[in-house]
């Protein structure tokens, strides 16, 4: 299986603010926003592996500024790293006023998605090949990202993180 380049999962999604998407405070809900991001990044996922994907995990996100009604909300998606059958997906969302031109951070977020086969058995996704700096950056500490979300999630026994006791435990 041939690997692929970081750039060719890139996925661009704009959408615009509508006063169904808000909460009481004129602001695009949370659920909303999340909901847009796991469609983007599934389909960055989708771009890397050519297969249909499911969310296999979010990690934290935290909402540095509200989104407002009539705003555009701008996520940017990309895989940053390709284990076996999973891979995590990078997004950083901003918001903009198009009228008052002024271009805001919303949040940034990994989400993990798996591909899976015809039996919808997990199959293995082609390997990451990174070429900026940000893309390497990001792809070295996938690794300790996803020892933190599996121990978290149950799959992983925090004596066999490896990744992660390296940064505490000294030999
Ligand atoms: C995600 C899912 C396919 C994993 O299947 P599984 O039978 O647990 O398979 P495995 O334990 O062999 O894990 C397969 C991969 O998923 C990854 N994975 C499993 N649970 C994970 C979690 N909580 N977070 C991140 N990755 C996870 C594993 O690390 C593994 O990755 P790798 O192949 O790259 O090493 C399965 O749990 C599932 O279908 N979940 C529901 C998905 C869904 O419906 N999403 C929408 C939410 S409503």
């Amino acid at each position: 299986m041939e690997a692929k380049k970081a750039s060719q999962s890139i996925t661009i999604m704009t959408e615009l603010v509508l006063p169904n998407d808000t909460n009481v405070f004129g602001n695009l809900m949370g659920g909303r926003l999340m909901y847009w991001m796991d469609i983007a990044a599934a389909l960055s996922a989708q771009k890397h592996c050519n297969a249909p994907v499911v969310t296999a995990s979010v990690d934290n996100i935290s909402f540095e500024n509200p989104i407002k009604l009539g705003n555009v909300v701008h996520i940017e998606a990309k895989v940053t790293r390709a284990f076996t059958s999973s891979m995590e997906i990078h997004m950083k969302v901003w918001g903009e006023d198009l009228t008052q031109q002024y271009k805001y951070k919303s949040n940034e977020a990994y989400y993990t998605f798996v591909a899976l086969d015809p039996n919808r058995k997990p199959r293995v996704v082609p390997q990451l090949v990174t070429e900026t700096e940000e893309e390497k950056k990001l792809f070295d500490g996938a690794l300790r990202r996803r020892q933190l979300r599996l121990i978290l999630g149950g799959k992983m026994k925090p004596d066999d993180a490896a990744e992660l006791k390296a940064l505490f435990v000294k030999d």
